[in-house]
């Protein structure tokens, strides 16, 4: 028997109003709005307000992706949230939404693989229509890193945004539509290069964890540049091979927003000139597991992806984590 293909159907998407920019950030530390642009390519970033939480802008995210494949909350079997930055630390993000939502018959779980998680979380949809146990999963990739950056860290603190986007997985009536390939990557002897080491069972909250701000994101800049080089172009390498294609048939490439260096150098990796590359990191900066799905759904609003398109979808985050998806629109 032939297993269903799983397809995105629709897409949504939230983001904050309030906007910092980089004279903004310009007056809290020594930097400067040239050193940002020319390093990161990032001009502005959105910041939650202390209602706009991971739930809220998810569930904003979720109603848009909704509407667009006619479906109710109550039609959703799972609930699938990518993120590293959960409300609280129990429930998971996804059981807060569903309440939020209303999704009130859908499994709910989130999916923590960092700035890879949407990926991670699509794959994790994909398998579970092919398996016939879910027939309307939501994907969301929901993050608020303002919450977890150090403002006192000039390294840090001026790449992160906060947002939300989602997309309902249903399988394709139409085979040749869908999610071709899919290829999901981690290595977790590189996990302190980019972890946030104080809040857990290690090192659990209490004075030295304020004192030292070990609660906070530390990330090693340019080990983890060096990283997410060759980790996204080897994730391009297997998604494109294992769906039979060349990048030169790829339609959009969408990387995961973090620095446009990184999304250059995975562009000509991958032989997709930068006319095929969605870029919209100097808007939002790095949202972690929403860039793509943000990305992804101004895409499609935007007209520059359309029924039939060849889409590459690729990420690399924290633990380390990386992932592709190739997809017929
Ligand atoms: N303004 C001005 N100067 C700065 C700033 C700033 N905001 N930040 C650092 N500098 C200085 C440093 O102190 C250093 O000064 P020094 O030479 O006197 O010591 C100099 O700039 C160069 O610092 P580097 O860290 O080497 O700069 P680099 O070119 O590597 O750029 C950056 C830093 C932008 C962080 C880059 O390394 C990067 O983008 N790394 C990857 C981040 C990433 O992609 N993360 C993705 C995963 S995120 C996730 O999973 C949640």
């Amino acid at each position: 028997m032939k297993r269903p293909i799983a397809r995105l159907v629709s897409t949504g998407r939230y983001v904050p109003d309030k906007v910092v920019t980089n004279a903004d950030w310009e007056k809290v530390f020594d930097t400067s709005d040239q050193w940002i642009r020319e390093r990161t390519g990032i001009r502005e970033r959105r910041e939650s307000t202390a209602q706009e939480t991971v739930a809220f802008m998810g569930k904003e995210a979720s109603r848009h992706a909704l509407e667009g494949a006619g479906l109710t909350p109550e039609d959703v079997d799972v609930l699938l949230v990518a993120t590293a930055t959960p409300d609280r630390p129990l429930p998971s993000a996804a059981c807060d939404m569903q309440a939020m939502l209303g999704a009130k018959n859908a499994a709910a779980f989130d999916v923590v693989a960092a700035c890879s998680g949407f990926l991670y979380g699509l794959t994790v949809a994909e398998g579970m229509i092919a398996a016939e146990t879910a027939r309307n999963v939501l994907v969301v990739g929901g993050e608020r890193l303002t919450r977890i950056m150090d403002r006192e860290d000039r390294t840090t603190a001026i790449l992160f945004g906060d947002g939300a986007g989602a997309a309902v997985v249903q399988p394709a009536g139409n085979a040749g539509r869908g999610v071709l390939s899919s290829y999901l990557k981690s290595d977790g002897t590189l996990a302190e290069l980019l972890y946030r080491p104080g809040g857990g069972g290690i090192h659990p909250p209490d004075e030295a964890m304020l004192r030292e701000r070990s609660y906070y994101l530390k990330m090693a800049g340019r080990e983890v540049f060096k990283a997410a080089v060759l980790s996204m172009a080897d994730a391009c390498d297997h998604a494109l091979k294992r769906a039979g294609l060349t990048g030169e048939e790829i339609d959009v490439l969408i990387p995961h927003q973090a620095n446009i260096r990184i999304i250059e150098a995975t562009a000509k990796h991958a032989k997709i000139p930068m006319e095929k590359v969605y870029v919209n990191v100097d808007r939002y900066g790095n949202t972690s597991a929403a860039s793509i799905p943000i990305a992804l759904d101004e895409c499609v609003q935007a007209g520059r992806i359309h029924d039939g398109s060849l889409v590459l979808l690729v990420a690399f985050g924290g633990g380390f984590t990386w992932a592709s998806v190739v997809l017929r629109w």
